[in-house]
């Protein structure tokens, strides 16, 4: 049995210790704000938190994530919008949406580091892939979050 916490929570899963992350959090947990993009750590549609720095869920079995504290997009706005997601709506930084989960937890991440990042700096942060094309508006969503 794999234990963690995710969103506060105890977990508790008999897969195989094996198992990516991410098809835990999404098949076990139900938490399907994680995305899978690509499988292969390219894309970043997978990010989650881990002790507070962004990971590719789909590159981390559940063994390496034993007693750690996960966070997943559904954390982010259980009460209300986080920061970083009312500044992606206000700078319509989604286009179909399917990466913006794994950018919103690498914003928050980043943010929380520096909340006044340069260009590149977001660029170095932000590797996660948009096939729409909204980089430049996501940037925009990122500088005003910190603001
Ligand atoms: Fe994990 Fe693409 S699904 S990086």
């Amino acid at each position: 049995m794999t234990k963690f916490t995710v969103n506060d929570r105890p977990v508790q899963y008999r897969l195989d210790p094996a198992t990516p992350l991410l098809w835990a959090l999404r098949d076990a947990s139900n938490l399907t704000g994680t995305k899978y993009g690509c499988g292969n750590g390219d894309c970043g549609a997978c990010m989650v938190v881990v002790d507070g720095e962004a990971i590719r869920s789909c590159l981390v079995s559940i063994a390496e994530v034993e007693g750690r504290y996960v966070t997943t997009i559904e954390a982010l706005s259980r009460d209300r919008s986080h920061p970083v997601q009312q500044a992606f709506v206000a700078e319509q930084a989604v286009q179909c949406g399917f990466c913006t989960p794994g950018m919103i937890i690498a914003a928050s991440v980043l943010l929380r580091k520096n909340s006044d990042p340069s260009d590149a700096e977001i660029d170095a942060a932000i590797r996660n892939l948009c096939r729409c094309g909204t980089h430049p508006r996501v940037r925009a969503a990122i500088k005003r979050a910190g603001r």
